[in-house]
C-alpha cells in the first residue's frame, strides 16, 4: 500500500492503495466516480477513457503510481450540468444506444476537439477509431463530433 495525492476534476483527494491499482478502480471504487466504465481491461476498447493532463488515456491500464501529480478529468468533470458542447451534440444527434461506451467516446471526442476544433470527416474517424461501440453507433458519433465542432 502507498499514499497518493490525486487531482481529479479540480478536487484533491488523498488515497491509499497498492501502487499497481489501475486508476479506473480508484475512480470507481474509492472516489465513487462511476461514469468511467470497465470494458476490456487491457487498453483495447476505450470505455475507460479519461483525460490525464488533457490527453485521452485508458484508465484500465494505468496504475495509480503513474498518474500521481497529474490532473485527471473524468466524464463527471467536463461540465457542471451535462452541457459541454460535445454532450449537447450527443443529445441532439441522439448518439447512444445501450450507452455503455459513450463516456469513453465523449472523453476521446472532447480531447480531440481541444486540439483540432475544425476537423474534417477523416480526422474525426481517425481520432475516434480506437473507441469501440458494440451497438455500432459510429455514424452518429461522427455526426455529433462534427456538430460539436461547428
Ligand atoms: Fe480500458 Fe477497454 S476497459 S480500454
Amino acid at each position: 500500500m502507498a499514499k497518493y495525492k490525486l487531482q481529479v476534476n479540480n478536487k484533491s483527494y488523498d488515497i491509499e492503495v497498492s501502487e499497481d491499482t489501475p486508476i479506473l478502480w480508484v475512480l470507481r471504487d474509492h472516489l465513487n466516480l462511476l461514469g468511467t466504465k470497465y470494458g476490456c481491461g487491457i487498453g483495447q476498447c476505450g470505455a475507460c477513457t479519461i483525460h490525464l493532463n488533457g490527453e485521452p488515456v485508458r484508465s484500465c491500464s494505468l496504475p495509480i503510481s503513474s498518474v500521481a501529480d497529474k490532473s485527471i478529468t473524468t466524464i463527471e468533470g467536463i461540465s457542471e450540468a451535462g452541457d459541454h458542447p460535445v454532450q449537447l451534440a450527443w443529445k441532439e444527434i441522439d448518439v447512444p444506444q445501450c450507452g455503455y461506451c459513450q463516456a469513453g467516446q465523449i472523453m476521446t471526442a472532447t480531447a480531440f476537439l481541444e486540439k483540432n476544433p475544425t476537423p474534417n470527416s477523416d480526422e474525426i474517424r481517425d481520432a475516434m477509431h480506437g473507441n469501440i461501440c458494440r451497438c455500432a453507433s459510429y455514424n452518429r458519433i461522427e455526426k455529433a463530433v462534427a456538430k460539436a465542432a461547428t
